[in-house]
């Protein structure tokens, strides 16, 4: 009998600790302090199309042959950033960069205005789920336009994507923003995206592809007012991204990006 209940409690033991591991290593799970289980998050997270594969799958040829000048791909386990999501946790942030002025953008197509604040200000005042009916030119959020001499010791953490294509040097460009935030479509060169804390949607389109949209418009808008009328041939390349994950896309192809949870995020561009 007693053998039994010995075996039974280190059975039971045993299955505690492969729980705990396995909630330790779903970086998802947990939002580094950007959000409460209360707060509004997007639950759609959508189709996924775009080839998803592990980065350790895909060799540094394979990469530029099969995709890097013809279609994005999503990578998992590329690079290990534990170091620097710790540091991004909403705590640590503040408690470093709290003082420090970011830059905010509006969230449209050709990003017009700018207004300078301090991080502090930013997190307690303007990080919010977008309203559904605000336009893209009427929210202001974070992404960008980062000063990399008063963040290094922060950019200096980030291990960046190794698959870099001939002749183009990365230019980082670091954000945080609010659940059902996005960056309406545009585009420009080439680049990866990961996110840090959070779920990023991303819609796609070829050069040649050019989606219907309004540029002053949010992306929230355009998934749920146009989207769902696209014909079969009209819809878009999609996924959405969790931390981990780093999606790759390729020059001028068209992107709209939409945030699920409040995110903190950043893209390498390959310039
Ligand atoms: C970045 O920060 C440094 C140090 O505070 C400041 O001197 C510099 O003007 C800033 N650069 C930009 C582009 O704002
Ligand atoms: C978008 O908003 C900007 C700034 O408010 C405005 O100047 C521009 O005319 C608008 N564009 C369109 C197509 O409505």
């Amino acid at each position: 009998m007693d053998c039994i209940s010995a075996a039974l409690t280190s059975c039971f033991r045993f299955a505690v600790m492969c729980l705990m591991v396995l909630k330790a290593a779903e970086p998802s799970a947990d939002g580094g302090g950007w959000w409460l289980p209360s707060d509004f998050r997007l639950e759609d997270e959508g189709v996924c199309n775009i080839d998803v594969l592990d980065g350790s799958s895909l060799s540094h040829q394979q990469f530029i042959e099969r995709y890097a000048f013809s279609r994005p791909v999503i990578l998992r386990g590329l690079t290990d950033n534990t170091r620097f999501r710790s540091s991004c946790s909403k705590s640590r942030l503040l408690e470093e960069f709290g003082s420090r002025r970011v830059r905010l953008s509006t969230a449209n197509t050709f990003s017009y205005r700018k207004v300078d604040v301090p991080l502090q200000e930013y997190v307690d005042e303007l990080l919010k789920p977008q309203a559904a009916d605000a336009l893209g030119s009427e929210t202001l959020y974070f992404f960008g336009d980062n000063n990399f001499t008063e963040w290094q010791s922060l950019f200096e953490l980030y291990e960046s994507p190794p698959y870099v294509l001939p002749h183009t040097g990365g230019a980082y460009s670091f954000g945080i923003a609010g659940a059902g935030t996005g960056v309406p479509f545009h585009w420009h060169g080439p680049g990866f995206s990961e996110v840090i804390y959070g779920r990023k949607r991303w819609f796609l389109y070829p050069p040649d592809r050019e989606p219907h949209f309004h540029p002053n418009r949010s992306t929230l808008s355009w998934l749920t007012e146009t989207y769902p009328n696209l014909n079969g041939d009209e819809a878009p390349l999609e996924c959405t991204i969790r931390p981990g994950e780093v999606l790759f896309f390729p020059d001028r192809w068209w992107h709209a990006t939409l945030n699920l949870d409040t995110s903190v995020f950043i893209s390498t561009f390959l310039g």
